[in-house]
């Protein structure tokens, strides 16, 4: 199938799925069955094979799954056999927490650099990396050519930054900023993050009764 036409919820799967067969893996499991790994997962078996289909597969009928093979095809697919240089914008308290807890580098991305617009916070460092200039945010792009960014900064700053961030051949944004955005440009990527939205989620579960964990 092409990889166009793969729809988003099997996508927003594939982490997940990943997330499991490394724990399986370093649990010492050779192989898995569907069955076995819908039951682990709380998805069904044919919608976990529906969703490997999707890839061509992975399996052979009757054998299951191999679960290096599997894990590491996913991780292909996901593309973390790579790394992409990222920047993050907005050292405050998000920002920092990022920074300094998520583990960019299993997750595809290398954190290159950090700015912010408060010339109190340059010089700090966090994670290793020291907080710069947002002024100097071209000249850093030019050199080091992220193609990724971390939008950490108040909502009315976000549209102007990231108008900035695509001249500066930004391809890619996680934006945890409460500006939604939704790009008109060809080739950009957004992942909208927004915490609140999980909570208001959980609320829901919580009032309906309905506590589905399938994703
Ligand atoms: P904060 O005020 O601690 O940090 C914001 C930082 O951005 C400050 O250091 C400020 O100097 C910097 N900044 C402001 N304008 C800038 C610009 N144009 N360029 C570079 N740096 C700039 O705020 P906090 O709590 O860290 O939140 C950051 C953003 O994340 C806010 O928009 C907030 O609403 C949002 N947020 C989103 C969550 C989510 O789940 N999506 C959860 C928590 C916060």
């Amino acid at each position: 199938m092409a990889k166009s036409s793969i729809s988003n919820s099997v996508i927003r799967r594939l982490p997940r799925y990943y997330r499991f067969l490394k724990d399986l893996e370093n649990n010492g499991y050779v192989r898995i069955s569907s069955r076995e790994l819908s039951e682990k997962m709380g998805l069904t078996a044919s919608q976990i094979r529906q969703d490997f289909n999707c890839f061509g597969g992975f399996g052979q009928q009757g054998y299951g799954y191999k679960v290096s093979d599997l894990k590491e095809g996913i991780k292909k697919i996901l593309g973390l056999d790579r790394l992409n240089p990222i920047i993050l914008i907005g050292a405050g308290n998000l920002g920092c927490a990022i920074a300094a807890h998520i583990d960019f580098r299993s997750k595809g991305f290398e954190l290159i650099g950090i700015f912010d617009a408060d010339e109190s916070k340059h010089g700090q460092e966090i994670g290793g990396l020291t907080i710069q200039d947002a002024a100097g945010i071209e000249k850093f792009c030019s050199e080091n050519k992220p193609s990724a960014a971390v939008l950490c900064i108040p909502k009315t700053a976000a549209e102007k930054t990231v108008d900035r961030l695509i001249n500066c051949g930004i391809k890619a944004f996680w934006n945890f900023t409460h500006y939604d955005l939704f790009m008109d440009h060809e080739g950009i990527a957004v992942e909208n993050v927004h915490l609140g939205d999980s909570l208001t989620t959980l609320s829901y579960r919580i009032n309906s009764g309905v506590n589905d964990r399938r994703i």
